[in-house]
């Protein structure tokens, strides 16, 4: 099935990986990015547009220049700790700036979506494995524009005829097996590009948040998920939409759970390197487990996460090691 895809926030981490996907099983890709956290080396695949979702009279004219079947959002703000001190910038972007995507597709006659949502929707589960119809308490800015979305996309599309599709992604993660493609977030938050960092020499340890959470090593256990992985189910996502079938939302994740000591050990062993690991307080926010129930995503959209831990490591090792090699831009 080919069909065109208007890829927003496709010069991200995920985004990217997405496009890449498309372009090489035949989709027709439209890029549309504002560079706020994007980059231009992560646009290899399809037209690019640089543009922003809060501008109503420029997207107007995408859609109108464009037949677009299927839009991608990516472009929410990701990071929980900056949500907590700054909610206007979240509840600006991630839900302003996405309604206003949503009110320029239905004024021109879009009418399909996919949506990235996250684990954040859960806030800290009873039940874990975690499934679809879990509470959703979202503890954080962050987690909360991410469910108000998806509860505006569930009535729009009762309303307004917007089909989706939301995928609640677990802990994205690992690069692009060519090498080509990887995750760069400036400032990085997340566990493993730190770690990759530590293994590189460039940070001269690496810090774990907290060492007396109520699992086996005392560390928290996230799902960590191929971003690969995440960039086939978008595929299927598609499939789905295309085929007429009704709004639906899925958690993606491995259904494995990894605490940070393994992910540290196994960061050792695929690198080679040894490096200092140093044991701190808690991080504000953090739930101690979570771990995906992805069983809806594999019976009804039939997607199958390929990649294990040792993947997403190797991967994400062989795409640090040129990003740390990237020049920054001269200003
Ligand atoms: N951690 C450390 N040291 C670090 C960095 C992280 O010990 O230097 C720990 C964290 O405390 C956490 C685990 O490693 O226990 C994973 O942390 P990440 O920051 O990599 O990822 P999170 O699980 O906090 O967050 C991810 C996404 C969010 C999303 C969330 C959903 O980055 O966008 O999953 O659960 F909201």
């Amino acid at each position: 099935m080919s069909c065109n895809v208007l890829v927003a926030g496709g010069a991200g981490y995920i985004g990217s990986h997405v496009c890449k996907m498309l372009y090489s099983k035949g989709y027709n890709v439209l890029v549309f990015d504002n560079f706020s956290h994007g980059y231009e080396f992560l646009v290899k695949y399809g037209k690019f547009i640089l543009g922003d979702i809060g501008d109503r009279k420029q997207l107007d004219l995408v859609f109108k220049n464009y037949k677009i079947d299927v839009v991608m959002h990516f472009c929410a703000y990701i990071e929980v700790g900056e949500s907590v001190q700054n909610p206007r910038k979240y509840y600006v972007n991630n839900l302003y700036n996405a309604i206003n995507l949503f009110e320029s597709m239905l004024d021109n006659g879009v009418d399909k979506i996919i949506f990235s949502s996250t684990a954040a929707v859960y806030g800290m589960p009873e039940n874990v494995p975690i499934d679809e119809e879990e509470p959703k308490n979202p503890i954080n800015p962050y987690g909360r524009t991410k469910w108000m979305i998806e509860q505006i996309l569930s009535d729009y599309s009762n309303s307004h005829g917007l089909r989706y599709v939301a995928f609640r992604y677990f802990n994205a993660a690992g690069a692009d097996p060519d090498g080509e493609l990887g995750e760069a977030h400036e400032p990085e938050t997340h566990l493993i590009p730190l770690v990759l960092d530590a293994a590189m020499g460039i940070r001269k340890s690496i810090k774990v948040f907290g060492t007396d959470y109520p699992t086996h090593d005392g560390t928290c256990i996230r799902d960590y998920i191929h971003v690969n992985d995440l960039a086939s189910a978008h595929i299927k996502g598609i499939e789905y939409l295309m085929n007429g079938k009704k709004s639906n939302y899925f958690n993606l994740g491995n259904g494995k759970g990894f605490s940070v000591r393994e992910i540290i050990d196994t960061v050792k062993r695929v690198t080679g390197k040894d490096f200092p690991v140093e044991e701190v307080e808690r991080r504000p926010g953090d739930p101690a487990i979570l771990i995906a129930k992805s069983e809806k995503a594999k019976k009804e959209l039939g997607w199958e996460p390929e990649f294990g831990i040792d993947d997403i490591i190797k991967t994400a090792w062989k795409w640090h090691q040129k990003l740390r090699s990237i020049p920054k831009p001269q200003i």
